[in-house]
């Protein structure tokens, strides 16, 4: 049984050779790759990509960094090819106040906008939310979605809240990182609750930490999972596996 990385963003712009990537990352055991775009140029890529490559699956959505450039245009072909067959879920969309919190309400309204149409066509959506968690659990209660928290970083008590709400946690390579209170929060919920991602090219796992990522790295933070686990790479594969068809499976 193979791994899957439920995010990662497999653009021209940071790979010169994109078969050679999924090649490798094939060998390492990840064979599907959900494509994460991020605006309009993204979006669109993600979608020609998946022409050329059937396991580079696609995901559209407009990100809370793009809240003040994007435009109506994009938002039109979100919502004209959100509902595609190999679509597979929205995202990543969210909130992000690390840098600022001044463009909030856009946010918010960015954010909004995008549940609406996911819940109308009944998608999955991928969640990005940094240093806003009580925003962001706010604005999810008012909406019929399901999903997964991206690159979740939070409390054990953050995380037993989405949990309850239904949503997977997605656990990615900094999980691998020195000093870092993911472990304690993993090892105290439930496998059925977490899904493997990568968020490629940023963020490689441990002994690839500050190099480019890959989705074949996938598996080194499954391996690490597994220890952390107590279970075999096997076991945490197929449970993780249930999980994605769970939540993205029509
Ligand atoms: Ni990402």
């Amino acid at each position: 049984m193979k791994l899957t990385d439920t995010h990662c963003h497999i653009y021209s712009e940071y790979y010169d050779d994109i078969a050679e990537v999924l090649k490798k990352s094939r060998e390492l055991g990840v064979e599907r790759y959900f494509n994460c775009a991020c605006d309009g140029k993204s979006m669109r890529e993600v979608l020609d990509l998946a022409k050329v490559y059937s396991d580079l699956i696609p995901v559209i959505g407009i990100h809370p960094e793009v809240v003040d450039t994007y435009t109506e245009e994009d938002m039109e072909f979100l919502k004209s090819h959100i509902s595609d067959n190999n679509v597979v879920a929205m995202g990543e969309i969210g909130l992000d106040y690390h840098y600022t919190k001044e463009n909030k309400d856009k946010q918010i309204e960015l954010l909004r906008k995008q549940l609406k149409i996911a819940e109308d066509v009944n998608k999955p959506v991928i969640i990005h939310s940094r240093e806003a968690t009580n925003d962001m659990i706010e604005i999810l209660k008012d909406y019929k979605v399901r999903g997964v928290i991206h690159a979740f970083s939070g409390s054990l008590e953050t995380a037993k809240i989405y949990i309850k709400m239904g949503f997977l946690l997605g656990i990615g390579g900094v999980i691998t990182f020195k000093n870092c209170n993911l472990k304690d929060v993993v090892k105290n919920i439930g496998l059925e609750h977490i899904i493997l991602e990568t968020d490629a090219p940023y963020l490689a796992p441990v002994p690839h930490r500050g190099e480019t990522n890959i989705p074949g790295y996938t598996a080194l933070t499954a391996e690490f999972v597994a220890n952390l686990k107590g279970v075999s790479l096997e076991e945490l594969t197929k449970i993780t596996n249930e999980n994605i068809r769970r939540i993205f499976d029509k």
